[in-house]
């Protein structure tokens, strides 16, 4: 039996969690509840607030298990991408606890680490897709298509060029005076409003790459328009504004997946990352996938959004490689693929 203990602190949720094999034996997350009334998140606040939460939160993973840290195997943390003073924190932690039990290390990255939620075990069961699978990850840093050819095999074939698809949810939902992250708060009043109310500007990106700040100036400046009119536009408009803005977040995000499942000839499909939390995209592409003869993973909403689980079933790959990292081992904010390591 592995055991592995994963460790997330790349951005502004501490998380723990303790795997047997591929089963989830415990998933402990402190979200940060500092950031929200300053509209994102703030670097600074992020690691002083990691240092606070990370000796319970490891406490309560391993109590919740109900193990003994001396039958952990290994201990798996995400390098990065990330916030730097965020990642030093489970970074010198996981060096620190690992050494003192004498156990590997293993580095993991955030990215892949979201796909690979898809082979965790847990109450609920597991829907892993088969190799080759292409997975649309879109998280509040990143908007890629991924062609997945094995646990350590992943190639990016599409991303963004500017803004992620969670940013569009959440600039959207600044504008819109909401507080932050602003994902959620949309898909809720997206639930009650018209998605075909209004309409907005898609930009066309060439291959299978996105962008989203167009999308985002051209929604400001409708309000901004509308708001000369009628100051109150927002406040009764609010509904129909975010199940448009969703919808076309959606299409766009949609429309370049099926064009990869095309391209690629694959009809394996994941969905991974925060933004797959998403009602609607969640929605919308079971309904593609019947349309285009699509198998489809869409994963629990637990391991949607940033979590340790899936950072401990990533090491949990690499532990059966031996793929181990050294004591000297440092965080990267970005790598130059974000895929690498
Ligand atoms: O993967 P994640 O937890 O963190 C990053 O690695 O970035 O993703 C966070 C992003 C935020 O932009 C948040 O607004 C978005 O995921 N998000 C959602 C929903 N839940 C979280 N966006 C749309 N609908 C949701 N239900
Ligand atoms: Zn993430």
């Amino acid at each position: 039996m592995t055991y592995i203990l994963g460790i997330e602190s790349s951005c502004d949720d501490t998380s723990a969690s303790v795997i047997k094999n591929t089963r989830v034996l415990s998933n402990i997350i402190a979200n940060q509840v500092v950031h929200s009334s300053y509209g994102g998140v703030i670097p600074e606040l992020a690691s002083r607030a990691h240092q606070q939460n990370i000796i319970p939160v490891v406490d309560f993973a391993l109590k919740a298990a109900n193990i003994q840290k001396n039958q952990l195997s290994a201990v798996a943390f995400t390098r990065g991408p990330g916030l730097l003073g965020s990642l030093l924190v489970g970074t010198s932690f996981t060096k620190s606890f690992a050494m003192a039990l004498d156990i590997p290390i293993i580095e993991v990255n955030h990215l892949k680490a979201h796909i690979l939620a898809h082979f965790l075990d847990d109450d609920e069961g597991i829907d892993s897709p088969g190799f080759p699978f292409l997975c649309l990850t879109v998280s509040g840093g990143h908007t890629q298509i991924v062609k997945v050819s094995s646990p350590s095999k992943m190639e990016i074939i599409g991303s963004t060029i500017d803004d992620a698809a969670g940013e569009a949810f959440d600039k959207s939902a600044k504008i819109m005076g909401l507080p932050y992250p602003g994902g959620p708060e949309i898909d809720k009043l997206a639930k009650i409003g018209n998605p075909l109310a209004f309409t907005f500007p898609k930009s066309r990106m060439p291959d299978l790459n996105y962008s989203f700040s167009g999308l985002k100036t051209s929604f400001l400046y409708f309000l901004r328009d509308r708001l000369k009119e009628d100051e109150g536009f927002i406040e009764k408009n609010k509904a129909d504004l975010a199940a448009s803005m969703q919808f076309t977040i959606i299409e766009i995000l949609l429309e370049k997946l099926k064009k990869a499942a095309i391209t690629t000839g694959i009809k394996e499909i994941a969905i991974a990352g925060g933004v797959s939390a998403n009602s609607g995209l969640r929605a919308e592409l079971k309904q593609m996938a019947d349309r285009e003869g699509w198998k489809v993973h869409i994963p629990g909403i637990k391991f949607t959004t940033d979590n340790a689980a899936m950072i401990a079933i990533a090491g949990y790959f690499k532990y059966l490689e031996k793929d181990f990292s050294t004591q000297d081992v440092t965080p990267y904010a970005r790598s130059n693929s974000e895929l690498s390591y």
